[in-house]
Parts: structure tokens; sequence; C-alpha cells
């Protein structure tokens, strides 16, 4: 990836809706905050999100899309810490969760369970008894086999329970493989052509109250044909079920909006909002969407410090502190994202720098990037886009503890996840009485 300069990347950060990264004096600012200074009070690696950049994409996104006819449900697996849920929340903002952390996550965060849809592929009967009881305001349905397990529980805990029928609708999202969901053949929702029979069945049972129909054929969709193939299909399938008599009052279309990592525009948001407005002008219903990356990604850096700098054969390689288990996109999916010096690049030299991690793995690479200044241990650097799928998806591999997370609002930052402790860790781990001690200093001694 090549980095733009200081003028060409003013001119699009211009066109940008939310960007809120720049520098000042040669020095990278989020918001109105230095992140160098953030990083002499804070260990690296850690995240750092910009409250306005999230504020901001909500905003426009309720702008756009008519807020009174459309709920705008947060997927909180993009980004999962309580400080922006609550931010999310706070703006009017509700959740789309996959599991029951998440909705434990939610409440932490003050939204009302009437602004939750619980959707995901393999809910626990747990997590249904939980989001039954607490009245959640959906619960988007994956298989015949879940709606049997739902309709047992309703009526065990004496309480209808709504839901929606997730369709496949059988589209090529046009996105990387591992992050298609509504082609036939993933394990996602229900075929299209047996949501007339399920929908009679379910309608029939007293504990059910069958709401509407939901999709999600993706995530980082930057081509946004797909959408438009997928809501026409659902919008004949409402057309379909209403003609032999069935209600439909809710249609939940899913997230996957995508965002550019190379400092492009991405999609247009207005766009999208058009299709959504053609695909159903024509039907009557309320409507919720569930983004994800959209409104968290552009706002978070991952900032790390260059520990050593290595010549591996025909390209200098670079070892930060970050890694893929930090940020996993990478590694998982190939994904580039955009490296900002914490110093401005003036001078850039003209080196292809193989940015890598510590982990042990040949996968920890986050990938080739020239127009970088000249690297040296100490250097300070940020991954730019990193506010959706970062934290959220990190792990302890290699028993790296779990990094901060900063939310930085105007001129001030706060802490929003201290840094997990090698002791957090261990904590949870319970030797047995039959080995030979039971703590980890007498195991230590006893060697
Ligand atoms: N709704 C459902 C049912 C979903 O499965 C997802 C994402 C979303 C909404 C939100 O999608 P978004 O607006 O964020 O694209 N870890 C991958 C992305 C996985 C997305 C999974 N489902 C990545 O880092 O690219």
């Amino acid at each position: 990836m090549t980095l733009l300069n200081e003028n060409e990347r003013a001119a699009r950060s211009s066109a940008l809706h939310h960007d809120s990264v720049s520098y000042e004096n040669g020095q990278l600012f989020i918001e109105e905050m230095s992140v160098g200074k953030i990083a002499d009070a804070i260990p690296t690696p850690f995240y750092c999100y910009s409250a306005f950049t999230i504020t901001n994409a909500y905003r426009l996104l309720a702008d756009k899309l008519g807020a009174s006819r459309t709920l705008i449900c947060f997927a909180v697996k993009a980004n999962s810490n309580v400080s922006v849920l609550r931010l999310l929340s706070g703006l009017g903002c509700g959740m789309d969760i996959v599991s029951g952390g998440e909705l434990e996550r939610a409440f932490a965060a003050g939204a009302p369970p009437s602004k939750i849809v619980f959707s995901g592929v393999g809910k626990t009967r747990a997590e249904i008894s939980r989001a039954l009881e607490v009245g959640i305001h959906q619960i988007n349905v994956e298989s015949p086999a879940e709606l049997d397990v739902i309709r047992d529980i309703a009526r065990s805990l004496g309480r209808r329970a709504p839901i929606a029928f997730r369709v496949n609708p059988d589209v090529d999202a046009k996105t990387h493989a591992k992050i298609s969901t509504g082609k036939k053949g993933d394990k996602f929702g229900i075929p299209l052509e047996e949501i007339p029979e399920l929908y009679a069945r379910a309608e029939a049972s007293a504990e059910l109250d069958v709401v509407g129909l939901a999709v999600h054929i993706g995530s980082q969709l930057l081509d946004l044909s797909p959408y438009r193939v997928a809501y026409e299909r659902l919008a004949d399938l409402v057309k379909a079920l209403r003609s032999c008599g069935h209600l439909v009052r809710r249609l939940d279309l899913g997230g996957g909006l995508g965002i550019s990592y190379d400092f492009g525009a991405g999609p247009d948001v207005g766009a999208y909002a058009k299709i959504i407005e053609e695909a159903f002008n024509d039907i009557d219903c309320e409507l919720t969407v569930e983004p994800g990356r959209w409104l968290v990604g552009p706002a978070g850096l991952l900032v790390t410090e260059v520990l050593y700098v290595k010549n591996t054969g025909n390209m200098a390689t670079v070892i930060v502190d970050a890694a893929m288990n930090d940020l996993m996109r990478p590694s998982l999916y190939s994904a580039i994202h955009p490296v900002l010096p914490l110093q401005d690049i003036n001078g850039g030299d003209s080196s292809t720098y193989q940015l890598v991690g510590p982990v042990c793995e040949t996968s920890d690479v986050f990938g080739n990037y020239e127009g970088l200044p000249k690297l040296r241990a100490g250097a300070r650097l940020a991954f730019g886009c990193a506010g959706a799928y970062g934290a959220s998806m990190a792990s302890t591999y290699n028993s790296r503890d779990l990094i901060a997370e900063v939310l930085v609002d105007g001129a001030r930052f706060r802490v929003i996840r201290r840094r997990q402790t090698i002791e957090d860790l261990l904590t949870l781990e319970v030797e047995r009485p039959w080995q030979a001690s039971n703590t980890y200093a007498d195991a230590a001694t006893a060697l």
C-alpha cells in the first residue's frame, strides 16, 4: 500500500463523512488529541477511538435513512466495548446481538430490550430464555429446528416470542468469501422457498408472534448492487406472503455496508438509503438495519511501536509490538489497514517495509508498505480503520494480554478498557488437587 502525502490526504479526508484523523505540525492527531501524547501515557499497543467520528457516522446514517421508519441496531460484534455501546445507545441507536454475552453488554450500556435484535446461527436454550425473559424486540430465526426450540421455551415461560425469519436470498455479495453470508450453501438463514410454509406454521402457534423477515448477505460490501437484488427478492417475498393473508410488520435489512481501507470515500450512504427506499417504498413496514463496520471502523486506530528492523531477504522487515492476536483481519482475510506514522512522514524513504507482529505464526503479517519514513526501533505507528473487528476479535494467543482501549472526545481521552495483566489470565486457570501443588508460586518452588 502507498501512503498519500499530506495534501492528498487532506483532499481525500474532506470527502470522507467522518474522518477525524489528521496531521497537525507533523504530529498525528485524533480529534484534538495528539496520538503521541496518548502513547506517552499508555503503553503500546492500544486501540484508540474517536467519539466524534462514531457520533457523526450514526447521525449521518440516521439522517439518510429517515429515523422514524428505520431502527438502526449496531452490530455489537464489530466493537463490543461498553463505552462505545453506551455512546451509540445514547444517540438512540439499538443493538444487534449474536450471543448472551452481547446481550449483557448491550444492557450494561443502557440499551433497552425494545431496541435489541437477536441474530445468530446457533443460539443456545439459555440465551433464548434470557432474551425472552427480558422482553427482547425480536429474535431472528435461522432454521426450522431453532423455531421449534424457541416455541418450546416460550411455552414454558408463558411468553410470546417475537420472531422474524432470516431469509437466505441466494445473492452473491461480491465480498471476501469468509464474510459472504447470503449465498445458497452458506450456513446462514433459511432458503427463500421454504419461508412461506414455515411462516404459516409459525403463525398458527400461539407462543409465536411472527413479526416479519430478516436478511443479511455479507460484510464489507463496496458494490451496492447485491443489496438491490436481495432487497427486491425480499420485497417480492413480502408481497407473496401478504397475498396469502400473512402479516408482515417488520423487515430487518441486515448490515454489511463497507468502508474504504485506503483513504477513499467508500460507498455512498445516500445511495444505500436510496436502494432501500426504492425496494420498499410500496411496502408498509417498520425497517431495521444492522450496521457494524460502517459506524465504528473509520473511528479507530491501533497504535503500535517498532521493536526491531531486520533484513529478511529482499525487504526490510519491521517487527512491531502489535500482532495478529490484537488485529486479526490481515492474517484472516488478507486485509490491509493503512499505516500512519505518529510523526509526520516528510522525507519518506523509498523502502518497502514488511510490517509484522511478534506472534509465532508466519501469517502474523500486516502487509507491505511504501512511503513510510525511515523506520527504526522506537518509531510509533498507527494502523487506521481499526475501530471495527479489531479489539472485538482479539485473542490472548501466545499469552499476550488483551490491550487497552481508549476513547477520545475532543481534547480529552479516557481508558475505556484497561489492559489485561498476566494475573488476570492466570486467575482463571485452576490447578487440580492431584497436581503437586495448587498455586503457581508453589509449583515454581517445587521444580
Ligand atoms: N448483521 C448480521 C446478522 C451479521 O452477521 C453482521 C456481521 C452484521 C449485521 C454487521 O455487518 P457489518 O455492517 O459490520 O458488515 N470479522 C469480519 C466481519 C464479519 C461480519 C460478521 N457479521 C471482518 O473483520 O471483516
